[in-house]
């Protein structure tokens, strides 16, 4: 206290005083406002970074070749959750797995909210002789094998359930099918659920609720 008193009395301590009282106020108000602010996906920088995938996704997630999966209009959590996976190693593809390595989570981000951002694709199905085969599938599941409905999962559109439940509506047939049997196999390792369900499931239904999903809408 003496300390104090003198030092308020000394007329050549008291403007430091004066300034480092002014510098722990600073210092606790600027502890009290919020840090960054909340993170917020970015559509055109989605737009860029999609650049390094068009030669196989297209320019804008739409259909391109059979055997590499529309993005258009998927939910984005789900292809967060996809790219996070294929970077980890979680899910299996050589392919993605060195594309996904050099993203970051705010990447990931980016490109799945340009991506969810155009519309969802219409798609058709292309056999006749299954559609009534897929699409009892679809909607009753194989109740003598205890094959749930996938409608029950993934709507009875196939526009899916954000943000668990991906959009299968309008997606490449073969791809769709690929995927079942990659879960049916084990190659496809990402998900119990989808494993089990194909796992019980034969590549003639398989094909035949592919086929009719490709034609949802
Ligand atoms: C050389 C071709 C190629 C390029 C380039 C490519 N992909 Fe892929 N992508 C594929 C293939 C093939 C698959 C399917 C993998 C499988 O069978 O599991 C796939 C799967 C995906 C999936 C999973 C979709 C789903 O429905 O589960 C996402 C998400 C994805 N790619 C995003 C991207 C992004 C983002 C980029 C750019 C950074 C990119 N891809 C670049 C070929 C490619
Ligand atoms: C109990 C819920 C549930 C049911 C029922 C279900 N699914 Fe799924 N399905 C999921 C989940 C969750 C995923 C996402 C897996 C992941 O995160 O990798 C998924 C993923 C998929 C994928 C991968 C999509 C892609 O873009 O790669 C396909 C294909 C699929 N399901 C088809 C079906 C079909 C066909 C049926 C009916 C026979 C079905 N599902 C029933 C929960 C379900």
């Amino acid at each position: 206290m003496k300390l104090l008193n003198a030092l308020f009395r000394s007329p050549t301590a008291r403007p430091a005083l004066v300034a480092s009282a002014a510098l722990l106020v600073s210092a606790t108000l600027q502890a009290a406002t919020p840090a960054a602010p909340a993170f917020k996906a970015d559509i055109a920088r989605g737009q860029q970074l999609a650049a390094a995938c068009m030669a196989c996704h297209t320019a804008d997630g739409t259909r391109g070749a059979p055997a590499n999966p529309i993005l258009q209009g998927q939910h984005p959590e789900y292809i967060v959750k996809q790219l996070a996976e294929f970077k980890s190693g979680k899910r299996r593809n050589a392919i993605m797995q060195g594309l996904a390595a050099g993203l970051s989570e705010e990447d990931m981000k980016h490109i799945a909210a340009f991506y969810a951002s155009k519309p969802a694709p219409k798609g058709f199905a292309g056999n006749k002789d299954t559609v009534a085969l897929g699409e009892a599938i679809w909607r009753g599941g194989i109740k003598a094998k205890g094959v749930p409905a996938c409608a029950a999962c993934h709507g009875p559109a196939g526009s899916g359930i954000p943000a668990q439940y991906p959009r299968i509506a309008g997606q490449h047939a073969a791809y769709t099918e690929a995927q079942m049997n990659a879960f049916r196999l084990g190659e496809r390792a990402n998900n119990a659920q989808m494993m089990t369900i194909a796992g019980k499931m034969n590549e003639r239904e398989i094909k035949a609720v592919s086929d009719f999903a490709a034609g949802l809408r």
